[in-house]
């Protein structure tokens, strides 16, 4: 077991559909820790880097384009294997494929509008979680956080 943080971002399209509530619930439900989180028009510099990953794909242009076109919601999220928990939590990449209970299957409908971005490893964490959040977060103690190994 392993305590780990990743990056989540909740996308335009969610923010815009009134679904931050939604999303936010979920994580805290599994009992995953936001440390940090903020409400932004994405800086242009910080998605080009986010996503240069992508660069050379035919949906680069316009997935940056969607990024930046409302606010989003970054997220610095701890908990226990908290980067496949959070790839568990969002579902398959394409809404369509996924299953019941995913938040991109059960709010989503097109890859373009897939609501949520997360981390896909522990090496994009560490560089997503430096790129949206270089100051870390706060740290505090959440519900259930202690009981299990204590
Ligand atoms: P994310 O990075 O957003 O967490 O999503 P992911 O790992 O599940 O998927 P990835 O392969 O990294 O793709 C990044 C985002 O690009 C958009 N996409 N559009 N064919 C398409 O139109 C297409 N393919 C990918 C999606 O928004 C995806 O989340
Ligand atoms: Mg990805």
């Amino acid at each position: 077991m392993a305590i780990e943080q990743t990056f989540v971002m909740i996308k335009p399209d969610a923010v815009s559909r009134g679904l931050v509530g939604d999303i936010i619930s979920r994580f805290e439900k599994k009992g995953m820790k936001i440390k940090a989180m903020r409400l932004e028009m994405a800086d242009p510099e910080v998605v080009a880097k986010h996503y240069e990953v992508h660069k050379e794909r035919p949906f680069y242009q316009g997935l940056v384009d969607f990024i930046q076109s409302a606010p989003v919601v970054p997220m610095l999220v701890e908990g226990e294997n908290a980067i496949a928990v959070s790839r568990a939590l969002m579902g398959a990449t394409n809404p369509a494929e996924g299953r019941p209970g995913e938040i991109r299957f059960d709010l989503g409908q097109h890859i373009g509008r897939n609501l949520i971005h997360g981390s896909d490893g522990p090496e994009t964490a560490a560089f997503e979680v430096g790129l949206w959040f270089p100051d870390g977060g706060a740290d505090y103690k959440v519900a259930g956080e202690q009981w299990l190994f204590e």
